[in-house]
């Protein structure tokens, strides 16, 4: 049985449909890369996945559980966890007290949380960043605050939407060896990225959503020769590269 499996989902925005019947199946221990033009319907289907809000049809199971009328906190303490795109963290407070709100439910006491948030920030490289105010956060290390705040959870499955965005080449090899990590430590991934060499690098399969349909899936090698995926979206992206 498949960790996730995504049957058909559909939303629409008013006359605008985001995602249309999209399906796709994530296996346990696997990173898949979810690409796709800006407005192509990655993060709505996130929202979906997390229980933000409903599809307005299609079917979303995780371990076989049909994940159904369930809210985005029934859906953390299912071990699903999201990076948000455009994070908010509470500015005022530190990048610790931050992970420990998110650490919270699934920790017995204060100290636990707290244990559990340091552990976490040592493990995206931000233990010298644990008494900064949020605020006060690159946009790299808001994205690194992310990523801790979802490890907090102990989730089974991670929604990575966009997480190395912004970041130089340096701090991106940097985010790709937290990632594999990660994926080392037992966690699936589904990891949104318009950046190839991450997302080529760490997939083990990919996916191509375009217009909220998918255009192609497969291994990282035969999706980026795929004539279709250079048509509509890796052909613009690599002659900027
Ligand atoms: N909450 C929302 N309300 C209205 N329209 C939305 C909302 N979220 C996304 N959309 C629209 O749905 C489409 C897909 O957006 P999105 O899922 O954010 O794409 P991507 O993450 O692939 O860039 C876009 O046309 C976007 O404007
Ligand atoms: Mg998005």
């Amino acid at each position: 049985m498949p960790l996730l499996e995504v049957s058909s989902i559909s939303k629409s925005f008013g006359g605008n449909q985001a995602v249309k019947g999209l399906s796709f199946t994530v296996e346990s221990g696997e990173i898949l890369g979810l690409i796709g033009p800006n407005g192509a319907g990655k993060t709505t289907a996130f929202n979906m996945i997390a229980g933000y809000f409903p599809p307005d049809s299609g079917e979303i199971r995780f371990k076989g559980e049909n994940l159904a009328g369930l809210r985005p906190w029934d859906i953390s303490h299912r071990k699903i966890a999201r990076t948000f795109q455009l994070s908010k963290p509470f500015g005022d407070l530190t990048v610790l007290e931050n992970v420990m709100v998110g650490g919270f439910h699934n920790q017995g006491s204060r100290s636990a949380a707290r244990r559990k948030a340091e552990e976490v920030l040592a493990f995206v490289g931000m233990s010298d960043r644990m008494g900064t105010e949020a605020q006060n956060l690159t946009v790299v290390d808001r994205k690194r605050l992310e990523m801790a705040r979802c490890l907090a959870t102990e989730p089974e499955l991670l929604l990575l939407d966009e997480v190395v965005a912004g970041a130089t080449p340096a701090e991106a090899v940097a985010m790709m060896e937290v990632i594999g990590r990660i994926r080392q430590s037992g966690v699936t991934i589904v990891m949104v990225e318009h950046v190839m060499r991450v997302v080529m690098g760490l997939s083990h399969r990919v996916l191509v959503l375009h217009h909220g349909e998918t255009i192609a899936v497969g291994d990282p090698q035969a999706v980026s020769r795929d004539p279709v995926v250079l048509k509509a979206y890796l052909g613009a992206r690599y002659a900027h590269a």
